[in-house]
Order: structure tokens, then C-alpha cells, then sequence
């Protein structure tokens, strides 16, 4: 992967097109929201002055389908709008995912002011992919308010962060002189959902890149209602098989049963004590899917599951291999031969900076890219909207949350500035 001048390369013709004009919200080709009453009742009471060109950002970014591999297109529309904003801005493109071979391009978006420097005070990043399937953007009725709900994918996790971040930098740099615009760099990240493939990209191409890029801060948008996260669980994804000989149903004695083994030790890890700590609770566990034999008069020899943990103990790093050790352990103690554990990936709990004044803190069980983001800094975490809506059908945010985002992205920017 490499780094381009996104000015230079692939999108002559959208950056055309929007070179000196105005930037046309998407809601005008179409989609269901209406921006024709966003601006009638801009003068609504509650209204901060930035609430239709938040709306606006927000929904041309939803109604954008950007699943894994698909990011291209609101890839583009980022780089169209940042560049429109005054920003300069990089693409860093990152390959296909393995199961999607044949995607249009896709790549990581880099925006700054001014020259390109090394050492930025606060890197505030997101990610502009979502999990499928994709959700039109739609916009409760009536007079918009600070209760107004607006659903669709992606507007708690994550594009609300992302359209808020880039209202907050603005917002910050239009109204607080004492600001250095240089001293903040913008990044927006793919593949955050599947394999953290963007970031991970991103975070290796820091030795390399010219000039070295370094920063004192992240800040991460991801869904935390709209408070300062303490940190975030840890995960381990592992399959298990179990290994057993089949027979007739009948006869039980002659055979073993692969199933009943995973059974009996899927219900020991449900039981066990996995780990706990003080500020991430307890270690919990999943068994996602679950497959085994072949009919209901056959003795199976052969059953699956692909399972998760989300790691409440041990460092950072190594974490996940005290929950894979404790796995391990009730395996065997279950049948020291059936079983084989093949864990794919993981990491322990991380712990993140909530002592700033005005924040109310939160911990979440869900991952993050800060594990993918291998460098020295302080790091922040904190997005609109709850992870309880997020993924699901009715994935959904509010105008207040979002604007409260924008307020509090300032203030936390300011924070890490002054540190
Ligand atoms: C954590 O696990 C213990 C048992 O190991 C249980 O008593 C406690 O309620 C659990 N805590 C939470 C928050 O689920
Ligand atoms: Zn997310």
C-alpha cells in the first residue's frame, strides 16, 4: 500500500465537478431525508448554527453503502468533501478483503491543514465501514429537534463519529483562535468490522511514510453514548473441534460422541469463571455457531463451533491467552484427546484515558481499532450513540446526540491539544 495525493490521482472527475462550488448535500438526488425542511427549521430554537451542514455530512455518508470491501464510493465522497473544507488530503489505499477479491479500490483517507508535518499534537480518526446490510437513511418528520431520531447504517457506528469529528475540527478552528489548525490531523480508516485490515495498514506504513508521521493523541469515534470511554474489553475468536467415532444410535457403547463432548464442555466454559478485573468486569463467552454429525440415529464423530471471548483480565497484549489457557484447561479436563482449539486472533483489555474534566466515564465490551493502531500516544474514546443499536436492524441516533457530539469532540480536541 501507498500513499497518493488524492488530488493527483483516481477522481478527476468528481473533484471536477465540485472544484470552487458549493458542496451539494445528496439528499437532492433522492434519498429519503429531507433536507428542504432541515433548513426550514434551522431556526429552530434548540439549533446550533452547524446543524444542517452536520445532517447533511451525516446523510450523504449513511446513505452511501459501505459494507467491507465496498468502501470505495463514500471513500471518494470524504475526500471530495475534506478537500472542499480547505483540507489537504492523502489516500492510502489498502487491498481487498480476501472474500471480496474484486472491489472497486479502497483506501484509508489522511486530512491536515497547512503543510504536511511529523509530529501532530491529536490524530482524530474513525471508520467510514459499516456492517451490512445496508439501511436507507431516514429522517423522523415534522419540525427537527434535538429529539428528532434519524436511522440507517452507520449512524451510531460510525458515521455519526465520523460526520461529528470533522464538525467539531471546523467548528473548533472557525471559533477558538488559540487553536493551531496544524496541529491536528484527520484520519478515516476501512475495514474496521472484519479484520481491522485498514488501521492495520495505517499503522505499519508509520515507519515508512514520508515524512514520518507521529502524534502526541488519538481520538477514536465509536459508539460510547456520547461518553469518555475508560477502555474496552479484549477478544478471543477460536474454533473448536471435537473428534469422536461414529456408530448407530442404538448402541451407543460402540461409538463417541463428538457432540456430547462439545455439549459437556461448551457448558463447563458457560460455568466457569473465565477471569475477572475491577474495571472490566467479567470475562463472557460465546458460542457463536455450533455444527456437528450428520442424523439423529448416527453417533457423531465429528462436531464444531466457532466461539468468542470478550477478555475482562490480563494486559493488552496477552490478555486473550490467560482466557485461551483457562479454554484449554476444561478441554482437556473434559477429554484430553478429543478436542483441537485453534485460535485466530485476539487481544487483551485497553485501558483508556477518561480522566478529563466535563466527561462522564464508560467502559465497553466491544472492540475498537486502538489495537490495531500500533504506535506511543494517549488514547481517547468517545462517539454519539449506543452500541446497543448498533449492528442491528433498527441501528438509529438522535440530533442531540449528534450535536452533543460535536460540543464534546471540541472539548476533548482542546483537552489533548493543552496536554
Ligand atoms: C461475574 O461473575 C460472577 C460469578 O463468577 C457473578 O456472581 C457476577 O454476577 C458476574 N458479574 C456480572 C456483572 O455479570
Ligand atoms: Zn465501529
Amino acid at each position: 500500500m501507498h500513499w497518493a495525493s488524492a488530488s493527483a490521482v483516481v477522481f478527476p472527475a468528481l473533484l471536477a465537478l465540485c472544484a470552487g462550488q458549493q458542496q451539494q448535500p445528496l439528499s437532492e438526488v433522492g434519498h429519503s431525508g429531507s433536507s428542504a425542511s432541515t433548513s426550514q427549521h434551522a431556526g429552530a430554537v434548540d439549533a446550533p448554527s452547524y446543524r444542517d451542514k452536520l445532517l447533511e455530512l451525516l446523510e450523504a455518508l449513511v446513505s452511501t453503502p459501505s459494507s467491507n470491501g465496498e468502501e470505495n464510493e463514500v471513500g471518494q465522497y470524504l475526500v471530495d468533501y475534506l478537500e472542499q473544507e480547505g483540507y489537504q488530503v492523502d489516500i492510502q489505499f489498502v487491498p481487498p478483503p480476501k472474500d471480496h477479491p474484486n472491489v472497486k479500490d479502497r483506501f484509508n483517507v489522511l486530512a491536515w491543514n497547512g503543510a504536511r508535518k511529523s509530529n501532530y499534537k491529536t490524530l482524530v480518526t474513525s471508520h467510514i465501514d459499516v456492517v451490512p446490510p445496508h439501511i436507507p437513511w431516514e429522517i423522523e418528520g415534522g419540525e427537527i429537534s434535538k429529539h428528532t431520531i434519524i436511522r440507517g447504517r452507520g449512524t451510531t457506528d460510525a458515521k455519526g463519529s465520523v460526520a461529528t469529528q470533522i464538525l467539531a475540527v471546523n467548528q473548533l478552528l472557525s471559533t477558538n483562535k488559540h487553536v493551531n489548525p496544524e496541529d491536528i490531523i484527520l484520519l478515516f480508516v476501512v475495514g474496521e468490522e472484519t479484520t481491522g485490515d485498514g488501521m492495520k495498514s495505517f499503522s505499519d506504513s508509520l515507519k515508512n511514510m514520508s515524512p514520518p508521521l507521529t502524534f502526541e493523541s488519538a481520538i477514536f469515534g465509536e459508539p460510547t453514548e456520547n461518553k469518555l470511554a475508560c477502555g474496552h474489553k479484549g477478544a478471543l475468536f477460536c474454533s473448536v473441534v471435537a473428534k469422536g467415532k461414529d456408530a448407530h444410535s442404538g448402541y451407543p457403547e460402540l461409538g463417541k460422541s463428538a457432540n456430547e463432548l462439545m455439549i459437556r464442555a461448551m457448558n463447563k466454559i458457560y460455568d466457569a469463571d473465565l477471569g475477572s478485573s475491577p474495571l472490566f468486569g467479567n470475562t463472557t463467552f460465546n458460542v457463536g455457531r455450533f455444527d456437528g454429525g450428520v442424523a439423529a440415529n448416527v453417533i457423531p464423530a465429528r462436531a464444531f463451533v466457532d466461539v468468542a471471548a470478550r477478555v475482562a483480565v490480563g494486559s493488552e497484549k496477552d490478555g486473550q491467552k490467560v482466557v485461551q489457557k483457562k479454554i484449554s484447561d476444561i478441554l482437556n479436563e473434559v477429554d484430553d484427546k478429543a478436542f483441537t482449539l485453534d485460535c485466530t486472533h485476539g487481544y487483551g483489555p485497553y485501558e483508556c484515558n477518561c480522566d478529563v474534566p466535563g466527561f462522564e466515564p464508560i467502559v465497553v465490551n466491544y472492540g475498537t481499532d486502538i489495537p490495531n493502531l500500533d504506535a506511543d500516544y494517549v488514547r481517547y474514546l468517545y462517539g454519539p450513540g449506543s452500541i446497543l443499536v448498533a449492528h442491528g436492524d433498527h441501528e438509529y441516533i438522535t440530533v442531540g446526540d449528534l450535536e452533543k457530539a460535536v460540543e464534546d469532540y471540541q472539548k476533548l480536541i482542546l483537552y489533548a491539544l493543552n496536554q
